[in-house]
């Protein structure tokens, strides 16, 4: 039987810095509130002509360098987004195909709002397993600026842009394989995060997309508390099926949401603090890209090695969740 390894990780972030400065003129808030209920300092914002699948393919590149396989070896590619370059046609997955120059794969992308990488991630185990596919590159990429309400104060200070990027490959090594994957939603919270217009349920003629309310809503404080609940119950089920204690766990990552959920939820599960990987100070909330940036965060800085244990942990909107337990299998 085939088994899926987690090969590389590779990120690509804006050079652009958003300060909670610069938010505080733009809307009624202030730095001080913005740390305090979600611990953001700053995010990044993609450039006007920087698009989804711009970031996604230099994200990928990394990863593809980082892995050891190479490109015309991959044999899909699955792009996690909310903020794809077009909402319908093609998927941001194809743009990117094209960008790397691989004509003859197959390529999607899918939409789980901020669980949309673990969604990806199983996607990919579950190809490679099958047999059907060897070596996948999933990407995680958004441009959730171009979807924000700069005059909402409740979603504004919350989101950023970028990338990350991963190669699952086939392996005949157990002790490489990512062991399990958790996915779920549950549809009757759909309205707590929506872009509620623009889609098939309810066309709009306008091209002012802020009158046709293409961008973002939330309810924040709903959501927070279904999350909280959500990701423990969620983390707790898949240590416990698979006999695996937290401390086990080399490193936890959670997606960079709200450091009060990531806090709670972490103190839930005893974690210690240096077994919880945090970006969201310096990124925000990335949505689907915010799990492959803050692996890459750890990578860069030398701190994940060969056979580590990873614990993602996401949620989104759908609502949606995921966890999934990950050893760290680069090619030696
Ligand atoms: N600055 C100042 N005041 C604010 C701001 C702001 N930016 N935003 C809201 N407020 C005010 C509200 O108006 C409210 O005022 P009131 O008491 O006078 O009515 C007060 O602050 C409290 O508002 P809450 O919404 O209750 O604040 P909360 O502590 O819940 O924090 C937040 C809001 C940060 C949005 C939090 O609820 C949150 O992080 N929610 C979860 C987000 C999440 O995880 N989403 C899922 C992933 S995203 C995805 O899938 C794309």
């Amino acid at each position: 039987m085939a088994y899926a390894a987690f090969r590389s990780i590779g990120a690509y972030v804006p050079s652009k810095i958003l300060t909670n400065a610069e938010l505080a003129v733009m809307v009624d808030t202030s730095d001080e509130w913005i740390t305090k209920r979600t611990g953001i300092k700053e995010r990044r914002i993609s450039a006007k002509n920087e698009t989804t699948s711009d970031m996604g393919v230099k994200a990928a590149k990394k990863a593809i360098e980082r892995s050891g396989v190479d490109v015309g070896e991959i044999d899909m590619i699955i792009c996690a987004t909310i903020s794809p370059d077009y909402f319908c046609m093609p998927s941001t997955a194809t743009i990117i195909s094209n960008k790397l120059g691989l004509a003859n794969v197959t390529a999607f992308d899918i939409s789980a709002a901020c669980t949309g990488f673990v969604y990806i991630l199983s996607i990919a185990k579950a190809f490679i397993e099958s047999g059907m596919k060897k070596n996948i590159l999933i990407i995680g990429a958004e441009k959730l600026s171009a979807i924000t309400d700069y005059t909402d104060r409740g979603t504004c200070i919350l989101f950023g842009d970028g990338a990350g990027a991963a190669i699952i490959s086939a392996t005949d090594n157990k002790e490489e394989a990512i062991i399990d994957i958790h996915t779920g939603a549950d549809g009757t919270f759909a309205d707590l995060l929506m872009t509620p217009n623009g889609g098939s349920g309810s066309m709009h003629d306008s091209l002012d997309r802020e009158a046709a309310g293409c961008f973002m809503q939330m309810k924040g404080n709903e959501t927070f508390k279904v999350a909280v609940r959500t990701l423990t119950k969620d983390v707790i089920e898949i240590l416990q099926e698979n006999k695996i204690d937290s401390s086990d766990v080399k490193h936890f990552i959670p997606h960079q949401a709200n450091l009060r959920i990531i806090k709670a939820v972490g103190d839930a599960l005893k974690f210690k603090d240096d077994q919880v990987v945090l970006t969201v100070a310096k990124f925000g909330n990335t949505s689907g890209a915010s799990i492959p940036m803050a692996i890459n965060d750890i990578y860069e800085e030398g701190k994940l090695k060969y056979g580590e244990l990873m614990l993602l942990d996401a949620f989104g909107g759908g609502l949606t969740w995921g966890s999934a337990l990950v050893p760290f299998s680069p090619l030696k």
